[in-house]
């Protein structure tokens, strides 16, 4: 198989490690880079040692084996080296304004025109730190969503001045990748999946707040409902099979919910006071700070066993 082309990966935490892997996992050959040395070895580490136990349990991603795929990962100490000639450069630093217009600006001055310039940031709008970047019309937002390697949705979000034809390119390259991108056509802040997860968030605050549920009931009205259809379908084609069609539904639900959203839905609760602590007691009675790491772990679980069962079933569709 001829290689795809070069990857940089800028940072090699948590996010940084999962492109890397689902970068390779498609034959790119990716170079990591990070401020640390110590952690790109750490890296490096992690990364092995999570190939070869995706291969044991059938999940690897391409067709590549796991000592084929990690071959194709190399840490570097230079930033240079690891954007030179690159298709497209990812960057994973932490999430801090400032950091970010700083490494970006040094990954401006080394990098080629032909180079696609694509952040993880998960809060930032694009226009906040590309800007004065000579390369800007090359710089364009992926923000993936963790875990990235068993969730596959990538938030493609260009900034003002990005040009079309990398947009394009990176929506090509996600999907090259196995994830699953979406484009919005101008920069929002929270992007969408965070604006639909906020909104959901404020009314479920609420809700505990006014005491109409508890907590353990309310995470149940998803865990054990709406999510049951979320996982396959979204809010829109939900609402199209649960009438005889869009209009239809429209026409039975539309001017209840309209007037459900106009006069009853809460207004924006703040985060502090006694209902974060009530909050935080019922959930903690179910999962003790001790123990977050084992539902984590838990977790990822369902979800690798979802996007197994996710690849069968979109079969049959
Ligand atoms: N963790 C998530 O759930 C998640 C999800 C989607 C997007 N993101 C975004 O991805 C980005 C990275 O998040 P993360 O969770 O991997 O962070 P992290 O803290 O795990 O990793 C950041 C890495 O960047 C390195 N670093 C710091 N300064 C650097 C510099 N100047 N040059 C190169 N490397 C540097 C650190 O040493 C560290 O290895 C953030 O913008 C975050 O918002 C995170
Ligand atoms: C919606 O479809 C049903 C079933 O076909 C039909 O009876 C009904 O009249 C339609 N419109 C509304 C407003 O319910």
């Amino acid at each position: 198989m001829s290689s795809p082309g070069k990857i940089g990966i800028i940072g090699s935490g948590l996010i940084g490690r999962s492109w890397s892997m689902l970068f390779a996992g498609a034959g790119f050959q990716v170079t990591i880079f990070d401020i640390e040395p110590k952690q790109i070895q750490g890296a490096l580490a992690d990364i092995e040692t999570q190939l070869n136990s995706l291969q044991k349990e059938g999940l690897l991603r391409g067709t590549l084996s796991a000592a084929q795929q990690f071959s194709l990962i190399k840490g570097s100490t230079e930033l240079a080296e690891t954007v030179k000639n690159a298709v497209l450069v990812q960057e994973c630093v932490p999430e801090n304004l400032e950091l970010k217009r700083k490494v970006w600006k040094e990954i401006d001055e080394n990098v080629g025109p032909n180079t696609i310039l694509s952040s993880s940031t998960s809060t930032f709008v694009p226009s906040l730190f590309s800007e004065n970047l000579k390369n800007r019309k090359n710089f364009i937002v992926s923000h993936p969503v963790n875990p990235p390697y068993y969730v596959p949705l990538v938030e493609i979000v260009p900034a003002p001045w990005t040009d079309p034809s990398v947009t394009k390119k990176t929506r090509e390259i996600m999907m090259l990748i196995g994830q699953s991108p979406i484009v919005l056509n101008k920069e929002i802040n929270g992007f969408v999946l965070n604006r639909l997860q906020y909104a959901l968030l404020n009314e479920v605050l609420n809700l505990v707040n006014d005491d109409i549920v508890n907590v353990e009931d309310i995470d149940k009205v998803m865990a054990d409902g709406l999510g049951w259809r979320y996982a396959f379908l979204g809010p829109l084609e939900t609402t199209h099979l649960n009438a005889e069609g869009f209009i239809n539904y429209t026409e039975r639900y539309g001017e209840k919910i309209y007037n459900l959203c106009k006069d009853e839905m809460k207004p924006a609760i703040e985060w502090k006071g006694p209902l974060i602590k009530k909050i935080a007691q019922q959930l903690e009675a179910d999962v003790p700070l001790e123990e977050l790491q084992k539902r984590r772990n838990w977790r990822d679980l369902c979800l690798t066993k979802l996007s197994l069962l996710k690849k069968e079933l979109l079969k049959l569709k």
